[in-house]
């Protein structure tokens, strides 16, 4: 692949609060460095069905504090397939994009990385997904807003189970990952949170309901990691069954969790990963997430950013056990 001239911004996966941040940043940046920028739509699948256009500083302008993305995301199916994928690099050919910034989380970087070793094409990745589960970078897009905007749920929730003197089960979304709920449950004060990470504890249930509830509280919340078999669910109608004398309610959060104006702390990590991408493509550099660890910009090579192991500290386990007592 020769000199850049031009580059195509798509969001896909998941959306998440900041993607509009990224992708303004990226066009800003892009324009600023001489580039020619084009926006695909509906992710993946907007580039194999060739919905691409050409985009100005203006077409990004005023969505800095928007929630959700311009561009519309998928979970494209065809994109998974070798013909899905030499569509897209056809049409990107026609439409003369020469690299890619994929904004999106997990399956979207697996993506791109298959994609840029099939064809040879340089792929840049933002983490965008509320669930902070890429590694190499300290949070990614959307996960302060959603941290805040579950906080702020719990909150509420808070308020009518100390009336009523309930236990509160409140699912929280995080894919395979606890760091929504393990955070949240440390922010709102909450008795507990059962996270994938913590399932070798092989009773977090017996262990809540002895060292808090049965002492001294008249209300509990417990935050509960979203699962197909173990979630909020799961949990309550145990201790309906195991505890009847406790009365239980399930508050399962949902997609609420991933809308909403960005928080500052999002816009700015978006801002600069927007900006990173664009330096990273001037660079040489290719097949990189861009991150931030320590506050520094990092280019992390996409297998190390998808292999699915950001470890949950220890530290924050013990916090929230110490500080629930
Ligand atoms: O990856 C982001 C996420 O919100 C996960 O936390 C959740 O498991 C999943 O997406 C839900 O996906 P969908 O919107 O397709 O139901």
């Amino acid at each position: 692949m020769g000199k850049i001239n031009c580059i195509g911004i798509l969001t896909s996966g998941g959306d998440a609060p900041g993607m509009n941040a990224a992708i303004r940043a990226v066009t800003r940046a892009g324009i600023a460095a001489g580039l020619k920028v084009k926006g695909i739509y509906r992710g993946y699948e907007g580039l194999i069905n060739n919905e691409i256009r050409d985009f100005t500083t203006e077409d990004v302008s005023n969505i800095i504090q928007r929630g959700g993305t311009i561009l519309k995301t998928a979970r494209s199916k065809e994109f998974m397939t070798p013909e899905g994928r030499k569509k897209a690099y056809d049409n990107m050919v026609e439409q003369g994009v020469d690299a890619l910034v994929v904004i999106g989380g997990n399956g979207s970087l697996a993506g791109a990385r298959i994609f840029a070793e099939e064809f040879d094409v340089p792929c840049i990745g933002l983490p965008g997904t509320i669930d902070n589960d890429l590694s190499g970078t300290d949070s990614t897009i959307g996960y302060d807003t959603t941290l805040n905007t579950i906080v702020q749920c719990v909150d509420k929730i808070r308020d009518t189970a100390t009336s009523h003197e309930r236990i509160f089960f409140i699912e929280v979304m995080g894919r395979d990952a606890g760091f929504l709920a393990q955070n949240s449950a440390i922010a709102s004060g909450a008795e507990a949170a059962i996270i994938p990470e913590d399932s070798t504890n092989a009773d977090q249930l017996e262990q809540f309901i002895s060292r808090g509830i049965r002492k001294s509280k008249s209300s509990s919340m417990v935050i509960v990691s979203e699962s197909p078999k173990c979630g909020a669910m799961y949990y309550a109608d145990r201790v309906k069954t195991e505890y009847p004398e406790f009365d239980v309610r399930v508050s399962i959060l949902g997609h609420l969790q991933r809308g909403g104006s960005p928080s500052a702390s999002d816009r700015i990590l978006a801002s600069r990963l927007g900006v990173g991408a664009i330096n990273a493509l001037r660079e040489g550099q290719r097949n990189v997430m861009i991150g931030i660890r320590n506050d520094e910009v990092v280019y992390v090579p996409f297998c190390n950013a998808i292999k699915s192991d950001k470890p949950i500290k220890k530290e924050l386990i013990n916090v929230l056990g110490i500080l629930s007592i």
